[in-house]
């Protein structure tokens, strides 16, 4: 059996056309806006944010790219944000991450107003998360593969779902997104026994644990639904995911390919985020993602 290739990039396509009609009947005088905050020049970071603003653009929406030096200091950041915060043609403000090790990460996450938090990483965001209440955005990487899943009619409920990596951008936030759609979760992590018995038992796989080669074929059951969340760049400059795609691709039921599954799944979501935004700052009402 060869896996059906869950197609982010096709998918991301039609949400992010969607978004942009609904940009275009807007009757507003200023579009929303999206604010990105860079700090330092990691070229990954570059690359992402880049490509954050040019879709932006694309499909209508403004935006602004606000860069800063590695070395500034965390207290200019946080009056930045501020400002950004205060700063009523801004919807939606985003903080690339990973931040320089000099800054308190946790500290700039919580300055952001919960309220333009595109990311969903503020921890009263993520508090209403973990209860269950929509926050007025959800991470968008754990949001993606949730649409993406609704995209190819993918059961979730009362599925048996293994989460490999407890990072608070993807691990964590899905683990919970997967638990309020009724699947019964496993969060697995580096330092788990026995990780392949667990994986082997899931319906749905999703790694993210940023570690080629870490999901093998063994480990799948077979006809199961495997996310690859990972982005690493081989020594050869191929670039791939958590998942021995080739192997795996034989025995799932469903994978999503790297590149091409869930990154553009992630900006997608990003851009359907900083809309929801707009429309909650305007006091329109919000349909849900948590629970359908
Ligand atoms: N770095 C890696 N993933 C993300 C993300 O989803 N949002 C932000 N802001 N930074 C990231």
């Amino acid at each position: 059996m060869t896996a059906q290739i869950l197609d982010g990039k096709e998918t991301s396509k039609k949400l992010l056309d969607a978004v942009a009609e609904e940009l275009s009947t807007l009757q507003v005088v200023n579009r929303p806006k999206l604010a990105a905050v860079l700090v330092g020049e990691n070229p990954a970071s570059e690359i992402y944010v880049a490509r954050k603003m040019k879709i932006a653009e694309q499909i209508g929406l403004d935006s602004e790219l606000h860069r800063f030096p590695e070395t500034v200091s965390q207290h200019e950041l946080v009056e930045h944000l501020e400002l950004l915060n205060n700063d009523t043609l801004v919807n939606a403000i985003l903080v690339q991450l990973p931040l320089p090790k000099a800054i308190h990460s946790e500290t700039i996450l919580e300055t952001v107003s919960p309220q333009k938090d595109v990311d969903g990483f503020h921890p009263m965001n993520l508090g209403k998360l973990l209860l269950g209440i929509e926050p007025p955005a959800l991470p968008c990487t754990p949001a993606g593969i949730i649409q993406l899943l609704d995209a190819y009619k993918i059961p979730i409920e009362g599925k048996r779902a293994a989460v490999v990596g407890r990072s608070n951008i993807v691990g964590k936030p899905i683990t919970l997104m997967l638990t309020h759609r009724n699947a019964t979760v496993t969060l697995c992590h580096s330092l788990t026994q026995n990780l392949d018995e667990i994986v082997l038992s899931a319906d749905i796989v999703v790694a993210a644990a940023g570690q080629p080669g870490l999901i093998r074929a063994e480990a799948i059951k077979p006809g199961a639904v495997v996310i690859d969340v990972g982005i690493n760049r081989l020594p050869t400059g191929k670039l791939v995911g958590d998942v021995d795609f080739e192997s795996v691709k034989e025995r799932a039921g469903y994978i999503t390919p790297v590149p091409g599954g869930v990154g553009p799944m992630t900006i997608a979501m990003l851009m359907m985020n900083t809309v929801r935004l707009f429309k909650n700052q305007q006091g329109q009402s919000l349909h849900g993602l948590l629970f359908v």
